[in-house]
């Protein structure tokens, strides 16, 4: 008899391990890396600071941008910083998740609805910088794409 409550005690401990193991990978891939607070993706244009997406200058030569993502654009369109600007990037998704990458730069994350992704990048050479989706998103996937002015 003492086997069977043996057997039943590993049993459990096995089955407790797997959903502790099954639970805390499902809560990190959950997670983008970055973004850990939360958005009701259905009211993101109600909601600060998300009901203004654009620019502002937080200090010297530092900028914060709020901007969000939808099929498939960026808003706002086509910003201008002076060289060696740093910029905080705030950013969702409207709809499905989206990729943010600044061609030639580390800058790069995953944007998911009901998140909010910080990814900061200072801007050292004057140039355009193309900022791409990649994540497939849909449709226009490949047209999903907007520039960063530095002057
Ligand atoms: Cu948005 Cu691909």
């Amino acid at each position: 008899k003492s086997e069977k409550v043996w057997l039943t005690i590993s049993f459990g401990m096995i089955m407790l391990f797997m959903i502790a193991t099954g639970y805390q990978a499902f809560a990190l891939g959950m997670a983008p890396p970055g973004g850990v607070e939360l958005i009701d993706p259905q009211k993101v244009n109600e909601t600060a600071p998300f009901d203004q997406p654009g620019i502002k200058q937080i200090g010297d030569n530092e900028y914060e941008v709020v901007m969000t993502l939808q099929l498939f654009s960026f808003t706002p369109m086509e910003l201008e910083v002076p060289a060696g600007a740093t910029v905080h990037f705030k950013l969702t998704s409207k709809d499905v998740v989206h990729g943010f990458q600044i061609v030639g730069t580390n800058a790069n994350g995953m944007i998911v609805p009901g998140y909010i992704t910080d990814i900061t990048q200072t801007f050292h050479e004057p140039g355009e910088y193309l900022v791409i989706c990649n994540e497939y998103c849909g449709i226009g996937h490949q047209v999903m794409a907007t520039t960063i002015k530095v002057y």
